[in-house]
Formats: structure tokens, C-alpha cells, sequence
């Protein structure tokens, strides 16, 4: 699930022509992350008119979402370090005539725009930087003066939330936070957003944790927990996290979504936690920083 490795995005042609598989995934994902999504962006003030900057883009979900929150007067660019995930991005804009959205391929740490954004956004990102305090810092120079930089993050570090228990679902879980610890993800980069964003000498941020919660025929979850075990099979079994036998990768998410349907089951996702908070910076144009630890 999750969103967290994008190899859907790397499955993609490169030509950005998508497989029905791959845009089914990315549907579903969409689906289930897009209402939390969808609340930050109200809450943190994102409007019409706005240059949006979104890092680490992936396949697009929250630029494409981003863009109808600043219509046709304001420009949202999404960039990543992946060619197929960008190319991806642009059929799906082409697809939906969102015109105020453009992708570049770059790193997020490299990225010199020429002009400042009114609002810097970035979901699922921080928890694979090296070093999230100087990134959301180098981000916060992209921003004008009262502009909003704006996170979203899963936190992994609480047991999953299935009722009736289902172990499979549970066990799946714990195969994939593992595989993610061991690949130097971090799993709670959720709850350490605060900590990181005022680390990196900003205001304290707002906060929001919610989940997104599935159940019955038409659950998407089943199969994204499936997609993301496959997709991490290889690492899950060169860290010895789990064997091909005990994961059963092929039939793993018919597995969980028959325990599931046999006691109606109810899946809640790991927490996805936003936090957000305004640039300030000192009439010389510098930013207005608190002391950095
Ligand atoms: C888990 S995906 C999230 C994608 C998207 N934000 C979403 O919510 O669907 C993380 C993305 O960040 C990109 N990424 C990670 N580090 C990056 C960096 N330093 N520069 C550019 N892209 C980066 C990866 O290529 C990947 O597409």
C-alpha cells in the first residue's frame, strides 16, 4: 500500500504510455489517499492562482489534485528524480486536460526555480531523504515570504488497525514496515514531521493524522497491501524478512481479501500524518529562522 516505493510508477512505459495494471494500482491509491490529501490542501490554505511547487511527485496524485485547487490562473510544477514516474505524470495531466500542471525530472535537492512559490508540497517523500531536516530547510528557500510548505507522511511505527483481527493483513504489514526499516526508509517520519519541520528553524507546524479505511468487495486495500509486498519481494528476502513460501506473493492479496470478506473485515492504514506551517522571512529576503539544533 502505501505509496511508499512507487514501483508502480517505474512500471510504466516509458513512454508513458501506462499498463491496465499499473493504472489500476494508480487508481487505487488515489482513491484511498486523495480525501486526507484533499483536507491538508484546504486546511493549509492552498488557493486559486498559486504557483505550486509538489517534490518528489511521483506519478502525480497531489499535483494533479493541487491543480484544481489553483485553477486556471495558477500553476502547479511537480518534479522527481524518476523519468517513468514523470512521464507517467504527464499522460495522466494530457489525460485530464489539466493544463496549469507541468512534471520535471530532477532532484528535489538540485532544483533551482526562477522565481519563489507561493506554496512548496510533498507527500511520501521525506521519509526516503538521508537527511529530512536540511531538505525541508533547502525547500523552504523555494518559498516567498508568508508562502506555505506543506508535508504528508505514513507513520508505521503503530500496529495496523484490522477489526476482527486478520493476521494475514497484520502479518503482510509487518513484512513490509521491516523491508522498509531495513531499506533505510523512515518509518516514522509521520510523527517526527514536527520535530523536523521546527529542526529546520520554521514556525511549529499545523497537524492533522488520519487514515484511510476500507472494507468490503470493492476494497482497493487488499490489493495494495498484495502490489506492495510483490513490489518489495526481493529486498524482503535478501534482508531474511520473509521467505517466497511464507509471503506466497501471487495470491496474497485474494488471500486477504477472502479472510476479509469472510468476517467483513475493517482495514485501517498506518497513520498518514500532515503538518504544515508559513515561511517567514526578513525584509532583506532571507529567512526568518529559528535557532537550528
Ligand atoms: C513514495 S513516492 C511518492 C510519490 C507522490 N508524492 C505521491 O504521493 O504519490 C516518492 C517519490 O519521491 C521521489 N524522490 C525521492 N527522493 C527524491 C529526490 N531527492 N529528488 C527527486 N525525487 C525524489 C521518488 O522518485 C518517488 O517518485
Amino acid at each position: 500500500m502505501l505509496g511508499t516505493d512507487c514501483a508502480d510508477a517505474d512500471s510504466a512505459e516509458t513512454d508513458g504510455t501506462s499498463s491496465d495494471n499499473s493504472l489500476r494500482r494508480l487508481e487505487s491509491r488515489a482513491r484511498l489517499f486523495e480525501p486526507l490529501t484533499d483536507q491538508m490542501f484546504r486546511q493549509c490554505g492552498l488557493g486559486p492562482g498559486m504557483r505550486v511547487l509538489d517534490v518528489g511527485c511521483g506519478t502525480g496524485d497531489a499535483a494533479l489534485l493541487a491543480s484544481r485547487f489553483v485553477g486556471s490562473r495558477g500553476v502547479v510544477v511537480g518534479i522527481d528524480a524518476s523519468g517513468t514516474a514523470v512521464a507517467t505524470a504527464r499522460q495522466r495531466a494530457r489525460e485530464r486536460g489539466a493544463s496549469n500542471v507541468t512534471f520535471v525530472r530532477g532532484s528535489l535537492g538540485q532544483y533551482s526555480p526562477a522565481e519563489r512559490f507561493d506554496a512548496v508540497i510533498g507527500r511520501f517523500v521525506l521519509m526516503h531523504q538521508p537527511d529530512p531536516v536540511a531538505t525541508v530547510w533547502r525547500l523552504a528557500t523555494l518559498v516567498r515570504d508568508g508562502g506555505i510548505l506543506a508535508f504528508q507522511e505514513f507513520d508505521f511505527t503503530q500496529r495496523p488497525l484490522v477489526r476482527p483481527e486478520l493476521r494475514l493483513a497484520v502479518e503482510a504489514f509487518q513484512w513490509i514496515t521491516a523491508t522498509l526499516a531495513g531499506l533505510g526508509v523512515d518509518i516514522g517520519m509521520g510523527m517526527r514531521l514536527h520535530q523536523t519541520l521546527v529542526s529546520a528553524g520554521l514556525p511549529r507546524p499545523s497537524m492533522l493524522v488520519g487514515a484511510a479505511v476500507e472494507s468490503g468487495a470493492d476494497s482497493a486495500a487488499c490489493e495494495l497491501i498484495g502490489d506492495t509486498v510483490s513490489d518489495l519481494l526481493e529486498p524482503m528476502i535478501t534482508l531474511g524478512v520473509a521467505t517466497p513460501d511464507e509471503v506466497g506473493a501471487p495470491t496474497l492479496a485474494s488471500r486477504i481479501r477472502q479472510a476479509a470478506l469472510e468476517t467483513d473485515a475493517v482495514i485501517v492504514s498506518p497513520y498518514i500524518v500532515s503538518a504544515w506551517t508559513r515561511v517567514q522571512r526578513r525584509p532583506t529576503g532571507d529567512l526568518e529562522l529559528a535557532e537550528t539544533s
